[in-house]
């Protein structure tokens, strides 16, 4: 049976590959995307979302549009790497896929109501639907299966120091969703950092020889370009398709179970993710945290989802 599962996203060139990861491959029972802001503005990132299923020929999943801003803070999208529409690189054309009426949270709570299976959450920007659906929707939180969420790092951040941007957008909506009891699996950059998008990569997507592939090529292009300049990193990491990649075969990715917490108070560190790789505190488990990567088949998922879209 297909896993099924809700991408929150905030597109992105890194989200849009995990909605098409999502959308392509038969384990997976895309039955929901909604969006938040991040990456760009909530008008971007869900046009964004729209703009992703349309290109892929996908128009029988419902998107509805989440929070605006972070539960507490002021957002700062990533328009140094995604540019100012959260999307850079190609022309988007005009989505036909439409926007859900409902919001975010209502979307999560009509689809996990009406399905028969508890659902998997993906988030793949800040947390701060998810962490509002679970303080709004408590009594569907038996209806979660469990949360992968791209996020944090057991290393160096990629905002300041140490914060992961997503973590970093909303520190309190990720101390949450640690803190919520539920499976959580977190997909940091120490791992994304392995999804690199090297040229042989690139080709191998151009290859399809699709719409979907052919728009995609110029998403990597232009996500790397920024990277290079920002980051020194002309391989730009490809982060998000990794949790549906794992949603798809746990074997994608290692993982070990740690204590973690989100640093909500400090003036430099809001947002760092604390792992405690080695068990220093003695304090419970919370989260299953996801080491090392299956390179070659994780690019072989990707390629292969891309195929099946138009
Ligand atoms: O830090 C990487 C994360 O921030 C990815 O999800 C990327 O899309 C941005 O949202
Ligand atoms: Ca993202």
């Amino acid at each position: 049976m297909p896993t099924p599962i809700i991408l929150d996203c905030d597109p992105g060139h890194d989200d849009v590959f995990a909605l098409w990861l999502a959308a392509g491959n038969p384990e997976i029972d895309l039955r929901g995307v909604t969006t938040v802001s991040g990456n760009g503005y909530l008008e971007h990132t869900t046009h964004n979302a729209r703009v992703a299923l349309t290109v892929a020929g996908v128009h029988d999943v419902p998107v509805a549009a989440g929070a605006s801003g972070p539960l507490k803070r002021t957002l700062t999208p990533a328009s140094w790497i995604h540019g100012e529409n959260a999307l850079g690189g190609p022309e988007l054309p005009e989505p036909t896929v439409p926007l859900d009426p409902r919001s975010a949270v209502e979307l999560m709570a009509d689809l996990l109501e009406a399905s028969p299976e508890p659902v998997t959450l993906v988030p793949t920007g800040p947390l701060t639907n998810v962490a509002t659906f679970l303080e709004q929707k408590p009594h569907l939180r038996e209806k979660v299966r469990e949360i992968i969420w791209m996020g944090g790092s057991t290393g160096r951040g990629n905002v300041g120091a140490y914060p992961e941007f997503n973590a970093w957008v909303d520190p309190e909506a990720a101390d949450l969703v640690v803190r919520s009891g539920l499976p959580v699996t977190m997909v940091g950059l120490n791992i994304s950092h392995q999804a690199l998008i090297t040229e042989p990569v690139v080709e191998r997507i151009a290859a399809v020889g699709n719409r979907t592939g052919a728009f995609g090529v110029e998403l990597l292009r232009f996500f790397c370009s920024t990277y290079d300049a920002v980051e020194s990193m002309p391989e730009g990491p490809l982060h998000d398709p990794i949790t549906v990649a794992i949603a798809i075969d746990r074997a994608v990715a290692t993982v070990q179970r740690c204590h973690v917490d989100v640093e909500t108070q400090g003036e430099f560190t809001a947002g760092a993710t604390c792992v405690d790789l080695h068990d220093m505190l003695g304090r419970e488990p919370n989260v299953d945290v996801a080491l090392t990567l299956d390179v070659d088949r994780f690019w072989q998922l990707v390629t292969d989802a891309v195929a099946q879209l138009d």
